[in-house]
């Protein structure tokens, strides 16, 4: 199943191909996600598994400088392939490194994201001490997630094949607060109805309709932006 492994950890000509097809495919869900996010010039970002190096780019038009980290050398390449200008201008840098053991010292990001890479990190809540650790006192942590612990058979299939676990909104929320994170938000966005359900806290807040429908996943599993303040 080196395929599906690939996609938690890519290696060689492989894993180059499928992260560049995660940089396009990954594009909708990426998308509804930084839009949770209010970028100010002066923030200093860390994405976390940044994989093809995408969304480093992304926010890298409002940031001021944006880090990117990988356990994947092939990841790292591609992330420093795709934002070579950005490098150059110092106003990007892309890293090797495990979410458990962040090369940074305490308190350095305004913004941590994860986007579509928490399935795969090693002791979640271990995980998310090293994320507060470099985190500013009131920075904001971002997860993104293309499903909400669904039981499709097709996120079954992948958790399986993947070694990936889906969690749902509740799991991560407890990990967040477990690790004294505060006003935690959560945003589903509910394909089938078009509508996003936002929690604060764990807790149904509001329902609103939501943006078109951006891709084929969106109408079978449940998206997931979760927020959280160090
Ligand atoms: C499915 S890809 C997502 C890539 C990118 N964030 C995106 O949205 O397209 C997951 C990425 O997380 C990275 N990753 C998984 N576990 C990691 C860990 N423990 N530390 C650092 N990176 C990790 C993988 O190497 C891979 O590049």
């Amino acid at each position: 199943m080196v395929f599906f492994e690939n996609m938690g950890n890519p290696k060689g000509k492989l894993g180059n191909i499928i992260l560049k097809t995660m940089n396009k495919e990954h594009t909708p869900v990426s998308l509804w996600g930084l839009n949770h996010l209010d970028i100010s010039p002066e923030d200093v970002i860390l994405d976390i598994g940044c994989g093809g190096g995408i969304n480093i780019n992304r926010m890298a038009q409002s940031a001021k400088k944006v880090y990117g980290i990988d356990y994947s050398i092939e990841s790292v390449n591609l992330s420093r392939e795709v934002n070579r200008d950005l490098i150059l201008q110092g106003d990007v840098e892309v890293l090797e490194g495990n979410v458990l053991d962040l090369p940074f010292e305490d308190n350095v990001f305004d913004i941590v994201t994860a986007f579509e890479t928490v399935y795969f990190w090693p002791d979640i809540e271990k995980s998310f001490d090293e994320v507060k650790r470099v985190l500013k006192p009131g920075g904001m942590f971002l997860i993104s997630c293309e499903t909400n612990g669904s039981d499709f058979f097709l996120i079954k299939l992948f958790e399986r094949f993947m070694k990936m676990t889906a969690y749902d909104d509740d799991q991560l929320c407890q990990f967040l607060a477990n690790n004294d994170y505060k006003g935690i938000k959560t945003y589903l966005k509910e394909g089938k109805s078009n509508k996003k359900i936002i929690k604060i806290d764990g807790k149904a807040k509001k329902i609103e309709d939501d943006y078109d429908h951006f891709s084929f996943s969106d109408k079978f599993v449940q998206w997931m932006t979760i927020t959280a303040i160090k």
